[in-house]
């Protein structure tokens, strides 16, 4: 062959790559409400930054007939591109392709992009869709799988890992998204489980559809396995592209700075009577958040799951912060198993990240009851304390009303390291709320009084006077100082650029034993 027929076999070869299984493939995928997986390669990365790698592979096994199933590029799209500019990494699972199973060669390239991505320290993004294991290909397939999920958990902490859904994940493949840092899942599309509706009826008789089983809606409010929804995959590309705006592209890297484009010194009057003075009634901490931050820079992730805490990314005067606080518009703020998980996970996560972490406390503390006991809350929970401590960013702390007992002390405590702790004029720092603790000091009075309910208000008002408010906190130098909550923005802004070259130094250890 000449010159020109090796160039033109090449491009021959190249659309055969292109067009994969044909157009009756795309057209069924298609007819399912989903992209292929060039497609979604082409919508998610900016236009023409897409660098395909490992277009040629071929799978080499025959069990079952395989062999007569031997497609370049087999399974899986993956290569580098750009999102907004930014350097990323891709895999796109093919559906059409063997419904995308995940084979020895499918996981030798996304392994592949991976540790490209580890060694060039950018983001990694998963495009799952996939029926899982090819079950011709045996241990293969499996092996497969076990050099995945080693690599996600080695790339841990060092580079972004976003895994988005957009069809099946099943079965043991439900642990490469697990590892990663954020699971987006599709409305409608995409379903992850670990034992779909068949096993589970033959082997506990429960009936249950797929969607219930492991949708959207499931994992973003129940499991907590979901961090954002998205209604379809164009969304879930809008999604990606936010979220990716407040990452590092590595640990070794500083979080994206915008130049700012909203007033230091802003100072909100609505946040001044933001929080009602009686304490039974509610606010929206969501209010305070998007009044203090940038202006529309609140990024809340996570938000279907445990709504009584708030979690999500911001920006500060351009510079991104990690916001976490308990929510009293839900079940009044109240830590469970749920909100300890979510909190410990996000905490650590901005930590691994150098981003600086923000926290807004008003909860009345642990939610009790057996439920709450039995599934574990002295475990979870331990998880906040364990994660804040650990934590070495930044970390400024704004209590806005209630701090009661257990609540005080893991959301950020002075004594848990945090730089700098404020109170709202509103805050109240108590080990518990003034019925239960008159309740228990004063048993015994209560019992003999005559007018017990007039003693009982009296003993009410004496423990509110002390620590209804921020300032015998104030006094011993447990906050830092009693701010307007108009102030709060300037002050944030502040301190965060003092604590900037902030050093944290810690024991020689291996790992510590993180509570689970
Ligand atoms: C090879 C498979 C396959 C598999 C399906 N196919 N599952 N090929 N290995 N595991 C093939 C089908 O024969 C079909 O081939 C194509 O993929 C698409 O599958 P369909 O069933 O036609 O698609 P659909 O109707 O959309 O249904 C999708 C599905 C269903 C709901 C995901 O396929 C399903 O329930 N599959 C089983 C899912 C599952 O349990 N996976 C876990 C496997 S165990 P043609 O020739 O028609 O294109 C596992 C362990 C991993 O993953 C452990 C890791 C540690």
């Amino acid at each position: 062959m000449n010159s020109h027929e090796l160039n033109q076999e090449l491009l021959r070869r190249r659309e055969q790559v292109r067009q994969g299984e044909g157009m009756d493939a795309a057209a069924r995928q298609h007819a399912k409400g989903k992209l292929t997986a060039r497609e979604r390669i082409d919508r998610l990365l900016d236009r023409g930054s897409f660098q395909e790698v490992d277009p040629y592979i071929v799978h080499r096994h025959s069990a079952f007939g395989i062999d007569e199933r031997r497609v370049p590029g087999d399974s899986v799209v993956v290569g580098l591109g750009r999102i907004m500019g930014r350097k990323v990494a891709i895999a796109a699972q093919d559906f059409t392709i063997i419904g995308g199973s995940f084979s020895e060669a499918h996981a030798q390239k996304v392994c592949k992009v991976l540790d490209l991505a580890i060694s060039s320290g950018i983001p990694f993004i998963f495009l799952n869709d996939s029926v899982g294991a090819r079950i011709q290909e045996g241990v293969w397939s499996l092996a497969g799988y076990a050099e995945l999920f080693w690599r996600n958990s080695q790339a841990s902490g060092v580079i972004p890992q976003i895994s988005i859904m957009l069809g099946p994940c099943a079965g043991g493949s439900v642990y490469s998204p697990g590892l990663t840092d954020f699971v987006i899942m599709t409305e409608g599309i995409s379903h992850m489980f670990i034992t779909g509706p068949e096993v589970i009826k033959t082997v506990t008789g429960e009936e249950v559809d797929l969607e219930t089983l492991g949708g959207a809606h499931t994992h973003a409010s129940i499991s907590g396995v979901a961090h954002l929804v998205a209604a379809d995959e164009d969304e879930a590309f809008a999604i990606t592209r936010r979220l990716l705006s407040y990452l590092p592209s590595n640990n070794a890297a500083p979080p994206a700075r915008l130049p700012p484009d909203d007033d230091p010194t802003r100072a909100d009057p609505v946040l001044d009577t933001l929080v009602p003075l009686e304490d039974t009634q509610s606010y929206d901490i969501r209010e305070a958040i998007v009044r203090i931050f940038d202006l529309g820079s609140f990024f809340e992730v996570h938000a279907r799951f445990a709504p009584n805490a708030v979690v999500g990314f911001a920006r500060l005067h351009g510079e991104v912060v990690g916001v976490i606080a308990n929510q009293p518009a839900w079940l009044a703020g109240v830590l469970d198993i749920d909100a300890s998980d979510k909190i410990a996970r996000f905490v650590r996560f901005c930590d691994a990240f150098h981003i600086p972490l923000i926290t807004f406390v008003d909860c009345p503390g642990f939610m009790p009851g057996t439920v709450q006991e039995h599934g574990g809350i002295i475990r979870h929970g331990a998880k906040i304390v364990y994660a804040y401590s650990e934590a070495t960013v930044p970390k400024v702390c704004v209590i806005t009303r209630k701090a009661y007992g257990g609540a005080y002390i893991v959301m950020s405590s002075k004594q848990i390291r945090t730089d700098l702790v404020y109170a709202w004029p509103t805050a109240e720092i108590a080990v518990m709320g003034a019925e239960g603790a008159v309740n228990i000091l004063y048993r015994k009075q209560l019992a003999e009084a005559e007018h017990p309910e007039e003693v009982r208000a009296q003993f009410i008002a004496e423990y509110r006077e002390r620590f209804g408010s921020p300032y015998s906190a104030a006094a011993s130098g447990h906050v830092d100082d009693v701010i307007l909550p108009s102030e709060t923005r300037a002050r944030l802004i502040a301190a965060l650029d003092f604590l900037r070259d902030k050093q944290a130094p810690s024991l020689p250890k291996k790992h510590g034993c993180m509570p689970l």
